[in-house]
């Protein structure tokens, strides 16, 4: 039996002729050019036998004539409904290769969400092979239902939310399904959409005027504010639909190059195009209904984020040019001078011997096994790079050679692809040219064998430098000079060459995206910058098409390092650095935002970038403090030093040739970052148990207000302040020589978390001053925030005594948790990690340990500070018994009761507090 009938009502409005609104819907969904749109005309929008052209637009025409019909009746598929889907018009089409017979096909998984694919009906076409996590049988009651029209009418769907009627989706126009174009258009609930990535977002917010397109196809594109692709692949995006905040997400389980429209119907419906140039239609959907729901929904369904080891938490320094053992000693006597906190130390491709992976040049980098040594007798923890281009020299590069026997690198998909000139011995494998001064080949991480060999080679690398953890950069993946004479960086002298692709389907699609129109795209190809698309690839049983899976490049070799890195320190959790990443990688990587440049814009768009990514299950992100390119002056680097002390990932790294900017090189700035460093240091438990949250629950640790706050509408558009959990607000400073800055604060109280005076109660806005030394950093009344007395690197902080920040609301109460662990263990076993809830109410708190008391021994909790409390106490009692009144102290100007005791942190706790008014 049907489970879903189809909604009579869509499908009779949608059946016969157009009604004029409906003609003006449709001239806004625009025929592409793959040229770009300035070269729409009457002329060339006649070459569209889909298109028409009215008013100066090229645009779709109908179902009829462009699109499908429902072909038969709905039919069960045990957990939805399918129904068959046949072309209007077969001669009708827009690139050619039109699918004639689809399916569309809905199936339930969770109360909250859905997915809905559309396929070819006689042949298999290629999907993302990489698992999602989807309950065995579906899960009632449902939030949503589907509608599609009726037999025999123009094909259309909608999902909508049972409880309000809020329609989520509702297509517009034709559905284009072509072999390498396809094209789905849906009007969304409000302009308040989010997310889409990995882009040069300049808002958090999407814009719908004028009409704006992104491409989403994973490149080596450094960050800009034009709209680019850029690092990874994520086709997620989410809808505040109403007032209340109610809110759904929708993914676009596609890896093919792709791009979204944001636009506004004449009657300014907001609407979005969808457009990819392979494989098949496949959404999922999420009911929320609000939009930290959406965030541990979608994050479940991808795999939850890794726990970071704690150590990885701490400041990492970093930068390509150290040119030598001795530049990375300068800059670390730099910090210590300082007396700067730091955890972690980066070493770039310098290290390396003419820049081959799992090597270190003998000259300058001699000493690097020393090297390691000395920084970890000084606590600090090692990252080392590594690309995944190979150099082609079997008989002197072993992990090439071995590679070759394990036959690890990726082919021309047809031996007849393979160019006259290609080196000898390299069998059908794809040439190109990356950092190292000869050619390189590169690993398929799809395929089982590779993962073994790069396995062994970490191993083996660990052996000469026993580093901590893995970078892997340039994985989208990037080569250089793809088309053209010679890559940029070619050695002198030597006749121009370069990897050039061949002109067929996958490397010349009819529809490339405007992927090749934007950045530094020099070939104005898909392949530029890359590896060609007609390379193949394999999982060991099935083959695909580089142009496939290109965008999955950076989460296997993601995968493959994690678990080389797991097999390394068994009882380790890896620490892996991506630069590029797809939906899933949250699970196992650490992202940075890429190649930014010293630049007060993009100081603000690595917020942006922060909380997409938190958005897209990848909450240990950051950008590089700083800047990349270009040279920050002093006040940058301070300001850029405050805010990178928020991100969770948190990396001052710069380019090759720049002048140093670690923050020891100016005395100002060595000031300001060792204080807001220190501040981080003293709240990284509290960061620590919101990591917990992201990997038991999928939680955001960073957090747009909207999440917390989804009815206030200001809030919506705030993207220059974000949230750590729910309990602290950051409002960096991130405008040239400004000293004050104007911070929203949504409704309830606000205090300063360094100075624990009350600063706002909300909603309102406020000046805040902020001088060049100050970030202006507030606690939300309701929350208690555990922190630990800092030091100047995790191995010694662990060791410190606890703290509370208990910042009361309007009712003076609180509530908090803590988490603790050894800070590295691989699994996430209860009985060897802590939990305590910490509730504050009627002057009473209680924390409630709930297990792994041992794992604390040793620690204690001595501080508790209660921001916002009335007047002094006139007795306190812990755990029964009343303490001197020297055991506390009340300052009356900031309202802030701090509470000096010594309980260790295993112990169940209860303080009470008298005062008069009190109990
Ligand atoms: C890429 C990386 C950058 C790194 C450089 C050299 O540009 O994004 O972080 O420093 O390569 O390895």
């Amino acid at each position: 039996m049907v489970r879903v009938v189809a909604k009579a009502i869509l499908a009779v409005a949608l059946a016969g002729t157009l009604s004029l609104a409906q003609h003006a819907k449709l001239q806004a969904i625009e025929c592409p050019f793959p040229e770009g749109q300035e070269v729409a005309s009457e002329a060339k929008c006649a070459e569209y036998t889909a298109c028409e052209w009215t008013d100066g637009t090229c645009h779709m025409v109908s179902n009829d004539v462009g699109g499908y019909v429902v072909d038969g009746e709905v039919q069960d598929n045990g957990r939805g409904f399918k129904v068959n889907l046949k072309k209007a018009d077969a001669a009708i089409t827009m690139f050619g290769g039109d699918v004639t017979d689809l399916v569309f096909e809905v199936i339930y998984h969770e109360i909250y969400h859905l997915q809905i694919k559309i396929y070819d009906q006689a042949n298999a076409r290629y999907q993302v092979p990489l698992p999602l996590n989807v309950p065995d049988e579906p899960v009632q009651p449902r939030l949503y239902t589907v509608g599609v029209s009726g037999n025999g009418n123009p094909f259309h769907f909608s999902v909508t939310r049972i409880s309000n009627e809020n329609t989520i989706f509702r297509t517009q126009g034709p559905l284009t399904f072509e072999d390498q174009f396809i094209q789905l258009h849906t009007q969304l609930m409000s302009t308040y959409l989010y997310g889409f990535g990995e882009n040069t977002h300049t808002s958090f917010r999407q814009v719908f005027e004028p009409r704006t397109t992104f491409p989403i196809f994973a490149r080596d594109q450094p960050v800009g504010t034009d709209p680019m692709n850029e690092y990874g692949h994520h086709p997620y995006y989410m809808v505040v639909e109403d007032n209340e905040g109610n809110s759904n997400s929708v993914l676009l389980y596609n890896s093919n190059a792709m791009e979204y429209s944001t636009y506004l119907l004449d009657d300014g419906t907001p609407s979005l195009t969808l457009r990819t140039i392979g494989g098949i239609i496949d959404l999922h959907m999420f009911l929320g209904p609000h939009p930290e729901d959406l965030n541990v929904q979608y994050a479940n369904m991808v795999g939850t984020p890794a726990i970071p080891s704690y150590w990885s938490l701490g400041f990492h320094l970093s930068r390509w040019g150290y040119n030598s053992t001795d530049g990375v000693r300068a800059a670390r006597e730099r910090m210590k001078a300082m007396g700067i906190p730091q955890d972690v130390q980066t070493c770039d491709i310098d290290y390396m011997e003419r820049q081959r992976d799992f090597t270190y040049d003998p000259v300058n980098w001699g000493d690097m096994p020393e090297l390691i040594e000395e920084l970890h007798n000084d606590n600090i923890k090692v990252t080392l790079i590594l690309d995944p281009a190979l150099v082609i020299d079997f008989d002197n590069y072993a992990p090439s050679s071995r590679g070759k026997e394990s036959d690890v690198f990726i082919k021309w998909s047809d031996p007849s692809l393979v160019p006259s000139d290609q080196e000898p011995g390299t069998d059908e494998y794809m040439v190109g040219y990356v950092w190292p001064d000869t050619k390189t080949i590169f690993p398929d991480f799809l395929k089982p064998e590779t993962k073994t060999w790069w396995a062994n080679e970490l191993k083996l690398f660990h052996e000469a430098l026993p580093y901590d953890a893995i970078w892997i950069d340039m994985n989208e993946p990037a080569n250089f000079g793809t088309n053209l004479d010679k890559p940029w960086n070619w050695p002198e002298g030597q006749d121009p060459w370069s990897l050039t692709c061949p002109n067929n389907k996958w490397d010349l699609p009819p529809y490339p995206t405007m992927m090749i129109r934007v950045g530094d795209n020099q070939s104005k190809k898909i392949s530029d910058h890359t590896i060609c698309m007609s390379g193949t690839q394999t999982d060991g049983t099935k083959n695909y098409m580089h142009y496939d899976v290109h965008s999955l490049y950076g989460i296997t070799e993601t995968i493959a390092t994690f678990n080389g890195l797991k097999e390394l320190f068994p009882d380790k959790r890896p620490i892996v650095l991506s630069r590029s990443t797809f939906p899933g990688s949250g699970k196992y990587a650490v992202h940075w935002l890429g190649d930014n440049t010293a630049d007060w814009k993009q100081m603000h768009m690595s917020i942006i970038g922060m909380l997409d990514f938190n958005m897209f299950g990848l909450p240990m992100v950051g950008a590089d403090v700083c800047g990349f390119f270009g040279e920050p002056d002093l006040e940058m680097c301070a300001r850029w030093m405050q805010l990178g002390a928020f991100y969770p990932f948190s990396r001052n790294h710069n380019t090759m040739g720049t002048a140093d900017q670690d923050p020891g090189v100016w005395p100002e700035v060595g000031q300001i970052a060792r204080e807001v460093l220190t501040l981080r240091y003293k709240y990284l438990p509290y960061l620590y148990t919101l990591f917990h949250h992201a990997h038991m629950h999928g939680n955001s640790v960073i957090r747009p207000l909207l999440n917390e706050f989804p009815s206030d509408i200001p809030a919506r558009d705030v993207d220059d302040q974000f949230l750590w959990g729910s309990g602290l607000m950051v409002a960096p400073v991130i405008t040239q020589g400004a000293t004050s800055r104007d911070v929203y604060f949504p409704q309830g109280r606000w205090y300063d978390l360094v100075y624990a005076r009350l600063v706002a109660t909300g909603p309102t806005t406020q000046t805040v001053y902020a001088p060049l030394d100050v970030i202006p950093v507030f606690v939300r009344g309701g929350q208690i925030l555990p922190y630990q007395v800092p030091a100047l690197n995790t191995v010694e902080s662990r060791k410190n005594p606890f703290g509370l920040t208990i910042a009361l609301d309007e009712l003076m109460i609180a509530q908090g948790q803590i988490f603790w662990d050894d800070g590295e263990a691989q699994e996430h076993v209860m009985s060897e990690s802590y939990m305590s809830s910490l509730a504050y109410y009627q002057e009473e708190l209680t924390m409630s340990v709930m297990h792994g008391q041992d794992v604390v021994a040793g620690i204690n909790l001595e501080t508790i500070d209660i921001l916002g409390f009335p007047k002094n106490a006139e007795s306190i009692s812990v755990n029964g018994e009343n303490i001197p009144s020297s055991g506390w102290q009340y300052d009356a100007a900031a309202s802030l009761l701090s509470i000096y005791i010594s309980v260790p942190l295993a112990d169940e706790l209860n303080v009470k507090i008298y005062y008069e008014n009190g109990l």
